[in-house]
């Protein structure tokens, strides 16, 4: 996006400094070229006025005056100067000795006609084109002789070259500068959008109080409002759904305890041979499960809510404590139940967290762990916090299950047993904690269950 934004303005920039720079620097070359050839004709006139004397009434003073005039002219000009009678015979020249007829360049002949010449030709004897000016040299209406001043064309393409390098150094210094005005505003504006978009994915991964700072005024915050409007509009939405989940649960429990009362006494004023008996523990099973149903539906509500504030907890000791509350059921099911930790391992976690965790991770394991089996709860401290493993030697799970037990009402068995929400419950009691949850295969032959609580 910025890379891009950057590309389209030097792009707009260069057509703009293209379709203004070109005409010019041919327009600028154009003028340098009449520029030079009028400055040349006004010398060679300075010169054919120096020239009458010596043309009109040839003496060696004369002679010594104009030589030395166009040694002088030619100290300070790159011309050459040629001055010829009116035979085309050159009487004096800045480079060259006197004597030579002249009367076969065109110009020379031209301007022996009276009239001025100039233009751009190949040199006879220099092999290169030149620039040259002819003048007559005149006394009244007579034509004495003419003067000629050549210019090599390559010094004055130099100098047109010049200027139009200058030209191009302002457009390269305006094309940089926009170059670097379009980064600073890209960078700027994707920085804000980059802002946003972090804030999104905040979102997207359950931080539903996440907001973007909307102070600026630009098209981009008033972007961020209506993005925080959004956001607060499906926080309370969502937060209402949960409270109406757990509400629900709650007042689900009263007459579920009620019911299970009267059932229970029902089963006592019965005939025991009464046929009906069987169908009322039936029942009483059924009662049992919506009743675990419901617990699970408010202990997933409460872990849901995201006001809950982490407080830092020895894991450790909390771990024992759950392992010596399970191990009369353990032995009762003749299963081994072990800890393995440090004496203390501190994490933050939310109130009551880590007991639900092992709970649900040891009643699963018991769950599934035959007669004779083992399930070992290890505490590890680690640089980013502590990690909970519960590992059991019953039948595992696959890759692909181990992914999908998280989710809620998702069961491996088909007994009547569960709710499918313990795994649901711990993750979400994990990630209100900041940590992260997984299952593994276990070194012990079954599933280790994992949990990490931050430092
Ligand atoms: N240690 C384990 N070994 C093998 N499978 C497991 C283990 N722990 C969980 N599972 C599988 O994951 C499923 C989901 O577990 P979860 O705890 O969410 O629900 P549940 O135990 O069936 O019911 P609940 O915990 O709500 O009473 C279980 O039904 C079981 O199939
Ligand atoms: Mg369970």
């Amino acid at each position: 996006m910025r890379w891009r934004l950057v590309a389209i303005l030097v792009g707009f920039t260069t057509l703009v400094l293209a379709v203004q720079n070109i005409p010019l620097s041919k327009f600028l070359e154009q003028r340098e070229f009449e520029t030079h050839i009028a400055q040349l004709q006004s010398d060679a006139y300075t010169i054919a006025g120096w020239s009458i004397v010596v043309l009109e009434t040839p003496s060696p003073e004369a002679k010594l005056y104009l030589s030395a005039h166009v040694a002088e002219y030619a100290k300070t000009s790159s011309a050459r100067v040629v001055v010829v009678d009116q035979t085309g015979t050159v009487i004096e020249a800045s480079d060259s000795g006197s004597g030579e007829n002249f009367t076969n360049r065109p110009e020379i002949e031209q301007a022996l006609t009276g009239q001025a010449a100039s233009g751009e030709r190949m040199s006879q004897s220099l092999g290169e084109p030149l620039i040259y000016v002819a003048v007559p040299v005149r006394a009244g209406p007579k034509i004495l002789g003419a003067v000629r001043l050549t210019y090599p064309s390559s010094e004055l393409q130099a100098q047109i070259n010049d200027t139009v390098r200058s030209l191009f150094s302002v457009g390269l210094i305006s094309l940089l500068s926009a170059a670097l005005i379009a980064f600073l505003m890209a960078t700027a504006i994707t920085r804000r959008i980059r802002r946003l978009s972090h804030t999104a994915e905040r979102i997207a991964e359950g931080d539903l109080a996440a907001r973007v700072d909307d102070s600026g005024g630009g098209e981009i915050e008033e972007l961020a409002t209506s993005f925080n409007i959004m956001a607060e509009r499906v926080q309370g939405l969502v937060e209402k759904q949960r409270d109406f989940a757990g509400d629900a649960s709650h007042q689900l429990r009263t007459p579920l305890t009620a019911l299970r009362l009267r059932m229970d006494r029902t089963v006592e004023l019965m005939d025991l041979d009464d046929p009906a008996v069987e169908q009322v523990e039936a029942a009483r099973n059924e009662l049992d499960r919506l009743q675990r149903l419901v617990d699970g539906l408010l202990a997933l509500a409460r872990a849901d809510s995201r006001n809950q504030r982490t407080v830092p907890m020895d894991i450790s000791s909390i771990a024992r404590d759950r392992v010596d509350s399970w191990r009369p059921l353990a032995d009762e099911q003749g299963v081994q139940i072990e800890f393995v930790g440090p004496a203390i391992a501190m994490a933050q976690s939310v109130p009551t967290g880590v007991e639900q965790v092992l709970d649900n991770y040891i009643d699963n394991a018991l769950e599934v762990v035959p007669a004779g089996g083992r399930v070992v709860v290890t505490v590890t401290p680690t640089d980013q916090g502590v990690l909970i493993t519960v590992d059991d030697n019953g039948p595992g799970l696959s890759p692909e299950d181990r992914v999908r037990a998280f989710d809620r009402f998702w069961r491996g068995r088909q007994d009547d047993a569960g709710s499918g929400l313990g795994l649901a419950v711990v993750s979400a009691l994990v990630s209100a904690s900041g940590g992260r949850v997984w299952l593994d295969a276990s070194p012990l032959g079954g599933l280790r269950a994992a949990a990490k609580f931050p430092r």
